[in-house]
């Protein structure tokens, strides 16, 4: 999700000019990760810094795109651009708004009052931000924009207002305030009260840190000293190997101290989301690691951890990278599609985070909280969507269906329209869709909305059209999907509709054991999706194989029906071979017609409810010749046997065995794209967006 782009000079004069540039110039680099705004901030005011008594900080935000906020710096009168600055550090960030919409409002940096006394840009959602809002608004702390970041400003300006220790030093001020926090996050702070330094952060999204220093900067590693609390420095090896045996050793090592100090005479520091934003500076890069609080003051930086865990490694390597840019911007991969694929097992943790309580049992939907009980009493659920959206409420029908108990009807958007569906003031209307800018769905949203049904959306873009029209949402916070075929997307709605599915059915007690075994699944899912991608060789194997065909059929039933929909569709809309997702159960009324020795079929067996009547299928299909590739569960010998080849995955409940099966037809529309000569991300015909009718 989105960047974040900070430039620390120390000792290398630089005009604004330079800075300005400089973080502009970060962002741009981090654009293709997909934003909505981007906002910088700065050393503000027209005197020499020589002569300032009181630093200020700069603040420009701008909905849109980086250009957009080059535009508006351009813009700002009486800026002095040829300032000169020996020591500066300029914060700056593209969101991807997850809480509140797209404007410059809700734009990072989010700052602690109107004299910016601290300012911070964030990636990632503070899950408790609404308790730790409430707790500052009885504090008379007054919020301007809707985001859950704006707490984080606004508590580092609390503890620094209530510290102590006059001394606090800004790394423990931020230590305090990220205590608080819980969710995910990367974070950098810039502060009036600690000029030119920077700190930066992690827990759950990436950051690292480019070094570039002039002077003697001792090797290619970090931990250059160790620091004990009583201020003695020690080399690795030798504290480490103290650590136990001396209590007083024992009690400061409970937190550790890394230093890129030595003989430094200057330097620069660049912290970004990733190393697209570095690598022109600089190609000596530290990636700090979940709970390292990186400072940089005076020209050193420090990393300080929180905590040390047990067979930790007490070192951080200041790695060389040998990566080109376009490498770097779609990390080890070729293309965005495969990286969005690769990136499924975090992008399901990003939807259920702060929502499932694992612990307790407990699923909580914020966006839907308060119609809850309206939507108990309704007459039916609508689910209204096109494409991969469509497919994603067709698998979890069956589950809401069974936890909800109402009647649960699936529309493609554009058919809805066309037959007028009647709609009445009872119904509920989810709208699904990944961009929140689909016409066809808006167009049904807005339908039903005249006919006083309750609408609500399921998007990945916070204030796309449809996350802003319909009355309330869940957002699937799935990350930009930039691949015009939609992967993560997918598995992320369809978990989305799985959580909304146990919210409804949260006070029922004779289905307790179903939810729970589900909640169970779900937390074991990210370990599941990583085993079955590690079979991508195995399924580019296969794709070798088809890649040269005409037609693939793809069949099954129950929970993967779904599946064998949305596989097709990948294959056609990447491939541009014909395929068809087909019921199992319509198999004899038609289709079979299609089967003999030469088709390529694909089928999805797994041990659940429909296993006996996939098995009448697979025989249907053996007994015309044909041995179809198989995808089954792990050990099933008996469907194996008739197969010409098996992609075994591992199993999990029935209901969200579909997100494992879409995984490898995801690899095998990609491979065989690539085989083909094909642009994946971009396939002929088609756009991200689908803005007309
Ligand atoms: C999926 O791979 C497609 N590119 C397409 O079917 C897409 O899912 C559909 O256009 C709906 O888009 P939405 O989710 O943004 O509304
Ligand atoms: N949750 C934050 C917001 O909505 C940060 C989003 C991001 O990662 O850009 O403002």
């Amino acid at each position: 999700m989105c960047g974040i782009f900070a430039y620390i000079n120390y000792l290398v004069p630089r005009d604004r000019k330079f800075i300005l540039d400089c973080l502009i110039k970060g962002l741009q680099r981090l654009e293709y990760r997909g934003y909505d705004s981007a906002g910088i901030a700065f050393d503000g005011g027209n005197e020499s810094p020589d002569v300032i008594k009181k630093p200020e900080t700069k603040i420009v935000k701008k909905k849109g795109k980086v250009r957009a906020l080059e535009e508006e710096l351009r813009c700002e009168k009486d800026m002095k651009l040829d300032i000169e600055y020996d020591i500066h550090c300029g914060i700056a960030h593209t969101r991807w708004a997850t809480h509140g919409a797209p404007c410059a409002i809700n734009s990072h940096p989010q700052r602690s009052d109107v004299n910016n006394e601290f300012v911070v840009v964030h990636n990632g959602i503070v899950t408790n931000y609404r308790d730790i809002k409430k707790v500052l608004e009885s504090k008379d702390y007054v919020f301007e924009s809707e985001t859950d970041t704006e707490v984080i400003a606004k508590l580092c300006k609390y503890v620094y207002d209530h510290r102590e220790n006059e001394d606090m030093s800004f790394r423990e001020l931020v230590e305090v305030v990220i205590a608080q926090l819980e969710g995910a996050f990367a974070l950098c702070f810039k502060s009036i009260h600690y000029p030119s330094q920077c700190v930066g952060t992690r827990r759950g999204s990436p950051l690292l840190i480019g070094v570039k220093t002039k002077g003697n900067l001792s090797s290619n590693f970090v931990p250059i000293l160790y620091r004990d609390n009583r201020g003695r420095e020690f080399q690795d090896d030798v504290a480490y190997n103290r650590e136990g045996t001396d209590s007083a050793f024992k009690r400061s090592f409970s937190t550790t101290d890394f230093e890129v100090s030595g003989d430094i005479k200057a330097a620069e520091y660049f912290f970004a989301s990733d190393a697209s934003a570095i690598i022109e500076h600089t190609n000596r890069v530290i990636y700090l690691e979940d709970d390292d609080v990186a400072a940089v003051m005076d020209g050193c930086l420090s990393i300080h951890r929180m905590k040390k865990e047990e067979g930790e490694s007490m070192s951080r390597e200041v790695q060389t990278l040998k990566m080109e840019i376009q490498q770097i911007m779609k990390g080890n991969y070729q293309y965005f599609m495969q990286k969005e694929i690769f990136e499924q097992p975090e992008s399901v943790i990003n939807t259920m985070r702060g929502r499932v309580n694992f612990k307790d049992k407990e699923v909580i939907l914020g966006g839907l909280q308060d119609h809850l009980s309206e939507i108990h009493r309704c007459r039916r659920l609508l689910f209204i969507a096109c494409g991969t959206s469509y497919h994603s409420a067709i698998a979890t029908r069956q589950l809401l269906e069974e936890l909800t108990e109402l009647p649960v009807v699936v529309e493609l958007a554009s058919d809805f329209l066309d037959r007028r569906t009647p709609i009445f003031r009872d119904d509920i209307c989810f709208f699904i869709s990944q961009s929140g800018e689909t016409a066809d769905t808006l167009n049904a949203l807005r339908y039903c909305k005249k006919r006083g049904a309750l609408t609500v959306g399921i998007t990945n873009t916070v204030g796309s059209s449809i996350s802003r029209e319909t009355t309330c949402g869940v957002h699937i916070n799935a990350g930009p999907e930039i691949g015009v075929a939609s992967t993560k997307a997918y598995t992320s709605q369809f978990i989305s509709l799985v959580m909304f599915g146990l919210v409804m059915n949260q006070d029922r007690i004779s289905t307790r054991s179903r939810r729970n075994e589900i909640i169970e699944a779900l937390e074991n899912l990210p370990n599941l999706i990583k085993e079955v991608l590690e079979m991508d060789e195995d399924i580019k194997k296969l794709a070798e194989e088809l890649y040269e065909q005409k037609s693939i059929l793809l069949m099954g039933r129950g929970f993967n029906y779904a599946t064998c929909l949305e596989g097709a569709l990948k294959i056609k809309e990447l491939t541009y071979l014909h395929s068809e997702g087909i019921l199992a159960g319509e198999l004899k009324h038609g289709p079979l017609a299609l089967v003999d020795k030469a088709m390529p079929v694909i089928m999805i067996i797994m041990k659940d409810s429909m296993y006996t009547k996939c098995q009448n299928a697979l025989h249907e299909v053996t007994a015309r010749g044909c041995a179809p590739i198989l995808i089954c569960q792990k050990g099933d010998k008996e469907s194996q046997s008739k197969a010409s080849r098996v992609i075994e995955l591992p199993g999990t409940v029935d209901c969200l065995q579909g997100i494992l099966c879409v995984i490898p037809l995801q690899l095998l529309a990609f491979h065989t794209a690539v085989l083909r000569g094909y642009d994946v991300d971009c396939p002929r015909n088609l756009a991200k967006s689908v803005t007309v009718e």
